[in-house]
């Protein structure tokens, strides 16, 4: 029996990554109407708050994009631009009504680039996320009404029915391809009846149905019976020794433990994950086909008799191979005992590094997702990254972390983690209302801090976590073995300083590393973790916008060459 990614499958992604590449700044891509004449590109950066689009049309005429508040153009924010003969035109506008757009006072909107090839206009253009005034139209987490028009010649002026409107959310894109060649197959529990126990965690080892050629996973719903009571489930691949299927409490069966690469997460309010259109997750192309373990969380606090599960994961294939494999890794604190949070804290930290230097074999890491995760007490959830020892900004943040809703998210654009590099992910817990210890631990009133990134090439690099060193710990708290350990802590009043105290040392103690690539754990150690930085809070005014509506420019000519590989990749179908 053989696990499915091998050589010759990565000589095939090998084979493919030497074509274009997609932009990294703007991974979704939608149609805006329905004779694909009209593309919209776009990519955000939470860090910087700034987003970026590319508004591609088959014309040589004007091209415009807006939002707008109901579909129409009353109250839309709109964008006019185009190539003339002398040069480009581009200006910020708003309308009131079914009229000629309105230049505005403040031209929130960047031109980065305007181009005409082969009869299409291409225009790209940045704003911040926020609205600045009160033209704009404001960029949040819901969808928002796209609308384009665009004409025939440089005269702006009535668009006749090229003109449409497309609801898209901007901010949490989640792809809908629908592959010609599309099947789906469930990974669930079998008529579990959940126990009366407040956590439990069960594993089902399971057969994947096998496949001689490889396929591709492109989207994994979740098929969840009790919402009330599956708090979280985890899908890990098992690797090649382990062949028997069973089902039972994690981890009494030391053959779960075998089982830790995570090839997919679901957490309370996550919905539908799909990966971007040029990645899959690989399946099959082996003789015998792998195992999983599903390992599902049930948490079952008013101990609720006599429900029957059968919750789990569907994933949706389709043999039509994508440009790339996906591959998950997970980053963070190791889940262990002897991690321990005071009461009466109110923003605790701990943290968890990653160093990817340990593992020389995998390749640079293209991070398209995100999932953070930590138990209840947990409130905000930060990965830095950080290379040759600068912190150079952050793989993901959310400084509103919720414990019920929890999601894989597709980031704004896509992040290299270049092999070299560290990721320290920081979690900040509030404690405030218990009055006991919080270890880390399985269960939901214990506490984890994880992070999740989702990236292609696939690589090995599966597991990247560390701990802090316990023996360290000991001796800085005077203590010679672990009862003493445990006496101290639970002796302590725990007010704002010795909790401040705790953290700090917990903070600069060496921490020991451990980093799997599948087949060895690798382990190493650092001395202490370094600072993050704050959050950003990006402002509206954070950069002035180029100068507005222009007669012309020399962008348009120095750099055309680079412009038109950008169009190669973006405008080819
Ligand atoms: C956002 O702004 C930063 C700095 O101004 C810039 O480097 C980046 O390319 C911009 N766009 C995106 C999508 O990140
Ligand atoms: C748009 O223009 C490009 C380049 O000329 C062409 O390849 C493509 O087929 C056109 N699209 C449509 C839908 O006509
Ligand atoms: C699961 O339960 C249903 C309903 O009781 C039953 O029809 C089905 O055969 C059971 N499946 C298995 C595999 O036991
Ligand atoms: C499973 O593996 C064990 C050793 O790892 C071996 O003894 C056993 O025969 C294998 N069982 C099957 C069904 O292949
Ligand atoms: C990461 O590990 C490498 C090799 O063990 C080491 O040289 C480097 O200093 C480590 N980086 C950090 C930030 O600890
Ligand atoms: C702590 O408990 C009080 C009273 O039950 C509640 O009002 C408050 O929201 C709780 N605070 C936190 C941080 O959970
Ligand atoms: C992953 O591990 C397998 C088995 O150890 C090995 O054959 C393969 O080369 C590794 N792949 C990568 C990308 O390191
Ligand atoms: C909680 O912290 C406050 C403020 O530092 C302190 O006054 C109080 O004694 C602490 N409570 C407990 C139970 O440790
Ligand atoms: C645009 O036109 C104005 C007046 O027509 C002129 O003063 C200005 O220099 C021109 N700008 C550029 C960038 O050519």
């Amino acid at each position: 029996m053989t696990c499915p990614i091998v050589v010759p499958l990565l000589v095939l992604v090998l084979a493919m990554e030497t074509r274009a590449q997609e932009d990294p700044l703007l991974p979704f891509t939608e149609c805006l109407d329905s004779e694909e004449l009209v593309m919209l590109k776009w990519g955000f950066d939470d860090v910087q708050g700034n987003i970026t689009f590319e508004l591609c049309v088959n014309t040589t005429g004007w091209i415009s994009f807006g939002l707008s508040p109901n579909g129409g153009m009353n109250g839309a924010d709109i964008v006019i631009g185009g190539v003339n003969s002398d040069g480009y035109y581009f200006g910020d506008y708003h309308a009131s009504g079914n009229e000629r757009p309105v230049l505005d006072q403040k031209q929130s909107y960047s031109l980065l680039s305007l181009t005409e090839t082969d009869g299409q206009t291409t225009m790209r253009f940045e704003r911040s996320i926020k609205s600045c005034d009160t033209d704009d139209h404001p960029i949040t987490e819901l969808p928002v009404k796209l609308i384009y028009a665009y004409g025939q010649t440089d005269q702006i002026g009535y668009h006749r029915q090229r003109r449409g409107t497309k609801e898209v959310n901007l901010l949490k894109y989640m792809p809908r391809s629908d592959p010609t060649q599309s099947q789906y197959f469930d990974m669930t529990m079998l008529n579990f009846t959940i126990p009366t126990e407040e956590t439990r965690y069960e594993c089902r080892i399971i057969n994947a149905p096998t496949f001689a050629e490889k396929q591709h996973i492109y989207r994994i719903e979740p098929l969840i019976d009790h919402l009330d009571l599956v708090h979280h489930l985890l899908l890990y691949k098992c690797p090649p020794q382990m062949n028997k299927t069973f089902q039972g409490q994690c981890y009494i069966n030391p053959d779960h433990r075998v089982c830790f690469q995570v090839m997919a997460a679901w957490g309370v309010g996550g919905g539908d994950f799909e990966v971007p259109e040029h990645v899959g997750i690989p399946i099959g192309g082996d003789e015998g086909g792998c195992l999983y373990r599903l390992e599902i969380h049930y948490n079952n606090p008013t101990l609720i008799e006599g429900r029957v599960d059968n919750s789990g994961l569907r994933f949706h294939y389709t043999s039509q191979l994508r440009k790339h494999d996906a591959g998950v890794l997970m980053a963070g604190l190791a889940v262990a005992p002897g991690y321990s949070i005071p009461p009466n804290a109110t923003s605790f930290h701990t943290y968890g590094v990653c160093n990817t230097s340990i593992n020389t074999e995998a390749k640079d890491m293209q991070v398209f997702a995100t999932g953070l995760h930590t138990h209840l007490a947990g409130r905000k959830v930060r990965v830095g990254h950080f290379r040759d020892g600068e912190q150079i900004g952050f793989m993901a943040f959310d400084d509103h972390y919720d414990f019920e809703y929890q999601e894989v998210k597709n980031l704004g654009k896509t992040k290299t983690l270049q092999m070299g590099d560290t990721l320290l992910v920081e979690c900040t817990y509030d404690t405030a209302n218990r009055t006991g210890f919080t270890w880390g631990g399985l269960g939901t009133q214990d506490e984890m801090c994880l992070a999740f990134l989702f990236y292609y090439p696939a690589s090995n690099l599966t597991n990247c976590v560390s701990f802090p060193n316990m023996d360290a710990l000991k001796t800085n708290l005077g203590a010679s073995n672990y009862n003493e350990f445990y006496t101290i802590l639970s002796q302590k009043t725990w007010d704002e300083e010795a909790v401040t105290e705790y953290e700090r040392t917990l903070k600069d103690i060496p921490q020991d590393l451990m980093v799997d690539d599948g087949e060895n754990t690798y382990w190493g150690t650092i001395d202490k973790i370094s600072d993050m930085m704050e959050s950003p809070n990006p402002s509206c005014d954070r950069t002035p916008p180029l100068p507005g509506p222009s007669n012309a420019s020399n962008m348009a000519s120095v750099s055309w060459i680079l412009l038109l590989l950008i169009w190669a990749v973006i405008c080819a179908f």
